[in-house]
């Protein structure tokens, strides 16, 4: 048998477990440091209460013969995807039906499993610096990329290519940058994807960092986007889930591709593809997310979000100091210019502050000389780590 040779093209390892293998050593090798992570964006505070008691309320349902659950639908509840529906969509003007939302265990998964739909004879443009997902998956199928690079002349905001391409990630608030799209820019991608026939991945698994309120927290906000975009969103940051998993993604029933036979509806073949190779979500956690869309929910995600955005303020604020400081406003990385290569700079933060950080080139060539830190560790370890970097 052969191997798909593809995979010989990747680094040899996807960057956070290369992080992790090099934090692994340095503990090894100073086991009397506190080392303090502000490097994966992983979240530190426990999950709601509110999703914790739906929790429990599902597994004691489980374990009654009047309310157990085998097998659920795998595209999702229905009370989930209602609340998704009339939670995130309704109060921005947007009408979805339950047949265009899919609910899985992740949106790092959905950004993968969504291009087996998609040939590989795509052309895919990603930006750079960006969430190493989109690139790797790409290079494992085999398409063709090309790289925007996203400058700081520009904050970082990718700029419309004057070639065409057949697939265009797009991710805002944006992981590393923290920079965000606004409605103009949004409205020039959706009008160069309609005229190159064009599918807009969108990726707004930080939607709910957005503190500006002129800023659009979906890509249908934009007329005519749901001919062109697929958007994907997850309970991972907005929630705490990263441990549990749940997220979804809207595929929308105007949205076709091009076949030999003719235009095809990307929702009936990603219904096809996600009934054939996925089983669902739990039936508890898919309650435990509904439980976000209630006021209780409500009340306690905005508490959470915002003690991240205080972390996220006082990093940019103390290193602002220090540094040129982008990002940190409407999203929960901050992104600093550093005076030396990124994988220097990791070391040298690593070895003398005990302090991880994600160097910005493991995000690609336009992430080179820069350096994200998280907003999702504690206070306690933010202001800890911030006095360890101020001595540097
Ligand atoms: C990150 O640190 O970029 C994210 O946590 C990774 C992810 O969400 O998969």
């Amino acid at each position: 048998m052969n191997i798909n040779d593809n995979y010989l093209n990747l680094e040899q390892s996807y960057l956070f477990p290369m992080i992790a293998k090099r934090v692994a050593e340095f503990k090894k090798n100073n086991p009397e440091k506190e080392v303090i992570s502000l490097g994966i964006g992983d979240v530190t505070l426990p999950l709601p209460q509110v999703c914790v008691k739906a929790l429990i309320k599902a597994s004691q349902e489980m374990g009654q013969k009047e309310t157990f659950r085998g097998y659920g639908p795998e595209q999702g509840y229905d009370f989930l995807l209602e609340a998704i529906i009339n939670g995130d969509y309704k109060p921005l003007g947007i009408n979805l039906s339950k047949e265009e939302v899919f609910v899985s265990d992740g949106a790092k998964c959905d950004v993968g499993n969504i291009q087996e739909i998609l040939s590989v004879n795509n052309k895919v443009v990603i930006c750079d610096p960006v969430y190493p997902v989109y690139l790797d998956t790409n290079i494992m199928a085999g398409r063709e990329i090309s790289k925007l690079i996203c400058k700081a002349e520009n904050n970082f905001v990718p700029q419309i290519p004057t070639e065409k391409a057949d697939i265009i990630y797009l991710c805002s608030p944006n992981n590393p940058t923290g920079s965000v799209l606004t409605h103009k820019h949004l409205k020039e991608w959706v009008a160069y994807a309609k005229k190159n026939n064009s599918l807009i991945i969108f990726d707004s698994a930080y939607k709910e960092y957005i503190q500006d309120p002129t800023l659009p927290r979906s890509i249908y906000e934009i007329e005519g986007a749901k001919e062109v975009a697929i958007e994907i969103r997850s309970f991972s940051k907005t929630a705490g889930f990263t441990g549990l998993r749940c997220a979804y993604m809207v595929v929308p029933l105007e949205l076709k591709g091009q076949s030999p036979k003719g235009l095809v509806s990307l929702n009936t073949l990603w219904r096809r593809r996600h009934t054939t190779k996925f089983n669902g979500v739990s039936y508890i956690v898919q309650r435990a997310a509904e439980a976000i869309y209630t006021q209780q929910g409500k009340k306690e995600i905005k508490e959470m979000i915002s003690y991240y955005m205080q972390n996220a303020k006082i990093i940019k604020e103390e290193l602002g100091k220090k540094f040129k400081v982008y990002g940190g406003e409407n999203a929960p990385y901050i992104w600093l210019e550093v005076p030396c290569d990124s994988w220097q700079f990791f070391d040298e933060l690593l070895n003398k502050c005990a302090v991880v950080g994600t160097p910005g080139s493991g995000f690609g060539e336009g992430g080179k000389g820069y350096f994200r830190l998280t907003a999702f560790g504690s206070r306690e370890n933010t202001l800890k780590a911030l006095e360890r970097i101020k001595k540097l």
